[in-house]
């Protein structure tokens, strides 16, 4: 088995640059058919000998909170839900599956397009995200079961052991779900770089960044977006109840690194806003679903130039952004080092969320009601409703 090796942010830049289409389909998985992907992961394993605990009360707190709130991805989702797949894309919720709406298509490879073809794109476009959301929620289980291993504070190595837990159900859970659909894809080339990228950096404070506030942060803001709009009462009391678990993961993150970062020179801060802002940039990158494209036989570069005009499109891809921005403000991010961040938030047309809820206060909200979790309801009777998004 090879070991990947992380690529440099010069290599990352020069391959998927902002808005540069080409480097962006230049980047393809050119092993779909491993079985395995190891990745070396430079970290030392930290025994620390303070046992004392609650020496961080945020962190204590969100342990014991998360304690209480395990659920059973077995028993407490209505595995027995028909899933209508094409139903669920005539919904047009999917992300490219909606391209019809407010483009002028004339002249381009979907002119005779009928409604055959659009429920496809739809079909394809759902197995095609729930892979990905299940391939992430595997690379969040590795890098906690590292943050488990590497950070230095016993009340984060307690609070990281409960997440290990929530993302092997979140695993579980995405695959079950996956089975009930017509195709499983494999992982994303821009996805699986940036986890290489994650789960390879030495530095414990990294894993954190990478995983904790960008990417976990870019899903929490994409299930919501599905939560809120699909009707499809399996997915959507699925996403209720991770969602409510990612919320705490983020949380996690914020506190932990607002600790940390406050006693970094500005020299190494900058450092994580340029791996915040490449991290950023590759999330964005790898909702252009080209391998949905290829699958269907429709010509990638033609394709994902059109879906890159989609008003929807467009929105989807700002609102994925609606946790990172006020989560990077409260880690201090945005405006250190002369607000290099800032600058490149706001060139990607999404800085004005940098006021909106972060996460580090906001995951009570998210939370599920205490008691019983029966039920194959609309968000299940242990839900308080619909999170803000
Ligand atoms: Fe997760
Ligand atoms: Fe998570």
């Amino acid at each position: 088995m090879e070991t990947a090796m992380a690529a440099t942010n010069d290599e990352l830049i020069g391959r998927s640059g902002v808005d540069d289409l080409e480097g962006i389909l230049a980047v393809t998985n050119t092993d779909v058919d491993e079985a395995l992907h190891a990745v070396r992961d430079n970290a030392e394993a930290v025994f620390t000998w303070d046992y004392a605990k609650g020496a961080r009360p945020k962190l204590a707190r969100l342990y014991e909170k998360s304690k209480t709130s395990m659920w059973n991805g077995e028993t407490d989702l209505p595995w027995d839900t028909e899933v209508d797949q094409e139903q669920v894309a005539m919904q047009n919720v999917w992300i490219g599956g909606s391209l019809g709406a407010g483009l002028d298509l004339d002249g381009t490879c979907f002119q005779h397009w009928g409604e055959k073809e659009w429920v496809r794109l739809g079909v394809e476009s759902q197995n095609w995200v729930l892979s990905q959301f299940m391939h992430g929620e595997q690379g969040a289980l590795v890098c906690t079961a590292k943050i488990v291993e590497s950070v230095p504070w016993m009340d984060a190595k307690y609070y990281a052991a409960t997440q290990v837990m929530d993302e092997a159900r979140h695993v579980e859970v995405f695959a079950k779900y996956l089975d009930k659909l017509s195709g499983h894809y494999p992982i994303n080339a821009h996805l699986k770089l940036l986890l290489d990228d994650i789960i390879s950096d030495s530095r414990w404070d990294m894993t954190y960044l990478g995983m904790q506030i960008m990417v976990e942060g870019l899903a929490l803001a994409a299930f919501g977006f599905i939560h809120q709009l699909t009707s499809e009462p399996l997915l959507k009391q699925l996403l209720r109840y991770v969602m409510s678990d990612e919320a705490r993961h983020v949380a996690f993150g914020v506190l932990t690194l607002q600790d940390y970062y406050a006693e970094l020179t500005a020299a190494e801060v900058r450092e994580r806003q340029e791996f915040a802002f490449e991290a950023a940039v590759r999330m964005r990158d790898r909702f252009l679903q080209q391998e949905v494209w290829e699958r269907m036989g429709v010509p990638v570069e033609e394709a994902v130039s059109l879906v890159m005009q989609a008003p929807e499109r467009v929105l989807f891809q700002t609102m994925l952004f609606s946790k990172v921005v006020p989560n990077c403000r409260k880690l201090g991010l945005l405006d250190a080092a002369d607000g290099w961040l800032r600058d490149r938030f706001t060139e990607l047309g999404v800085i004005g969320f940098e006021h909106c809820a972060d996460t580090g206060e906001e995951y009570e909200i998210y939370a599920l009601a205490e008691g019983s979790a029966e039920g194959g309801t609309e968000g299940g009777t242990r839900s308080r409703g619909a999170p803000p998004l």
